[in-house]
């Protein structure tokens, strides 16, 4: 029966040290997939648990905008002998300037994690992955609507972009790439968030709360699973509703 094992699967996960991407790779360990967390760390950090070298977790150092460092990435599971059924680019930073203070170092930096990153993954362990791989790139709602910090919401435009042309050219490969859009999700990213951007977050949020880092793993399970075998090029928001509603729920609310 078709389901959500992954077990025999081999996913790589980047930015898995913490926050999402951690839950991530718990999520898939559980659900049975040979798991690669990388992180920009030596050491596995504690956020990922115990960590099991050698077996359903693997932890290895990669920042991903090094591309001779995802090359040696790829080397390395190639030497193991394995291939690769998922890539889940979920390494991701913030930057919070404004439009009119923004400067273009600050657009480069974001676009190098949050874009570049995500296309050296792509480009690297594509070669490695055969018909019913799947790509999850983790976008933002910023992504969806003009999220005021412009930088970190030009480069989530752009990574949707990215991950339609990816769904395009590696389709006819069996290759599946889906984006998910968290909305306000409690990780370290978040920790610091203002009390006035939460509750701003809030009001416009329909589920009326926050999300969790197990809710976005559930989704990346989803579209790893063979259970998503038809779906790609498609755009999750795991958001609460929040982008949904276009600009509509002030209104709703107003005339309560
Ligand atoms: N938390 C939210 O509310 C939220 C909302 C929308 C989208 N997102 C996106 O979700 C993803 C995960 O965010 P999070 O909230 O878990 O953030 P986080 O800051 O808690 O974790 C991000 C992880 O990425 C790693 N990382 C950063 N730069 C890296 C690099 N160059 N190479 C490798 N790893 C790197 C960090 O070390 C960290 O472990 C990001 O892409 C983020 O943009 C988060």
């Amino acid at each position: 029966m078709v389901g959500l094992d992954l077990a025999g699967r081999t996913v790589v996960v980047t930015g898995a040290g913490q926050g999402q991407g951690a839950a991530e790779a718990r999520l898939l360990v559980d659900a049975g997939a040979r798991v690669i967390a990388t992180d920009l760390g030596p050491e596995p950090p504690p956020g990922l648990g115990a960590v099991f070298s050698g077996g359903p977790l693997t932890y290895r150092q990669l920042d991903v905008t090094d591309g001779p460092g995802w090359a040696k990435l790829a080397e390395w599971i190639r030497s193991q002998g394995w291939q690769v059924d998922g890539l889940v680019n979920n390494a991701g930073i913030t930057q919070r300037s404004r439009l009119l203070d923004a400067s273009v170092a600050d657009l480069q930096r974001v676009y190098e994690v949050n874009v570049a990153g995500s296309l050296l993954g792509i480009q690297a362990l594509a070669p490695l992955m055969r018909s019913g791989a799947s790509i999850v790139n983790v976008g933002s709602v910023a992504g969806l609507t003009a999220h005021y910090p412009v930088a970190y919401t030009a480069s989530k435009w752009a990574l949707r972009g990215l991950s339609q042309v990816a769904a395009m050219e590696l389709g006819p490969r069996g290759i599946r790439v889906n984006t998910v859009h968290p909305g306000f999700i409690e990780t370290p990213m978040t920790q610091g968030a203002k009390p006035e951007f939460r509750q701003a977050t809030l009001a416009e949020t329909p589920l009326g709360r926050t999300g969790s880092v197990e809710e976005v793993a559930g989704v990346v399970l989803f579209l790893l699973s063979p259970l998503s075998s038809f779906v790609t090029g498609a755009e999750i928001p795991v958001d609460g509703g929040q982008a949904g509603h276009g600009g509509a729920k002030s209104v709703s609310d107003a005339l309560r």
